[in-house]
């Protein structure tokens, strides 16, 4: 295999503690994760970050459109499990973000951030070896247009500039990510929508009910109660 190499536009390794890796435009942060875990380069709480991608990737093989103006990240940690809970520790920190910039977030199951009912923020959590990689696209100044969800952007709430906000997400993701499931329940819980509302889960009303201990949604049909996990539903 072989490593194809990008024009690097920084790497330092001064923020919080956090090594972060910059680029102007890749295919995908996502990948050069990837790449850099597949050649040995893998190391806990690497950040690549890019101002653009040409190949942005989402959940379900969806595209992440990726122009210049927001916010493009995969996080490199170590993971030598792979871990349910963790995609709700990520959704708290990122709302937590949002919410230090004076927006009011919704979390949808599992780690869709919403405001508004519109999507700002989406995320995508990879295992790869003794690591997992947290991709994370936050809509700052430029929303795409998405067939299948409404998306909004940071700007139509506040004026913020990228490195602030990827400068508390990497703290939010440090405390959450450390915190007790307990705490980071809560806070999900406190944030979620559609919460004891009828949603659909593959093309079929269920009921939310909530999250369990070990990071399952549990929801009801009739009198019979179900779990999922890493998978979507529709409000
Ligand atoms: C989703 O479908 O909601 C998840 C979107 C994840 C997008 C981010 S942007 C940074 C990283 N690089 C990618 O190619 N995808 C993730």
């Amino acid at each position: 295999m072989v490593m194809i190499l990008y024009k690097i536009k920084m790497e330092y390794t001064d923020l919080a503690n956090y090594k972060l890796i910059s680029f102007d435009k890749i295919p995908s942060t996502q990948n050069y994760a990837h790449d850099m875990i597949a050649h040995g380069r893998g190391a806990d709480h690497t950040a690549i970050v890019a101002q653009a991608q040409s190949a942005g990737r989402g959940r379900f093989r969806r595209t992440w459109v990726s122009h210049h103006g927001n916010l493009y990240v995969s996080f490199i940690f170590n993971s030598p499990d792979r871990n349910p809970r963790l995609s709700y520790a990520v959704a708290v920190a990122i709302a937590e973000t949002l919410v230090a910039c004076d927006i009011k977030p919704q979390i949808k199951w599992p780690n869709d951030i919403l405001v508004d009912g519109k999507k700002i923020c989406g995320v995508l959590i990879e295992y790869s070896g003794p690591f997992v990689v947290v991709g994370i696209g936050i809509n700052i100044k430029t929303n795409p247009t998405v067939a299948e969800y409404k998306t909004t952007k940071m700007a139509n709430y506040t004026d913020v500039e990228i490195n602030d906000v990827l400068r508390v997400l990497m703290k939010n993701l440090d405390k959450w990510m450390s915190a007790d499931f307990s705490r980071v329940h809560a806070r999900w819980m406190e944030m979620a929508v559609g919460l004891n509302k009828t949603i659909k889960y593959r093309g079929t009303s269920a009921q939310m009910i909530g999250l369990n201990e070990n990071g399952a949604l549990i929801l009801r049909r009739d009198s019979e109660y179900f779990l999922v996990y890493g998978d979507e539903v529709a409000l």
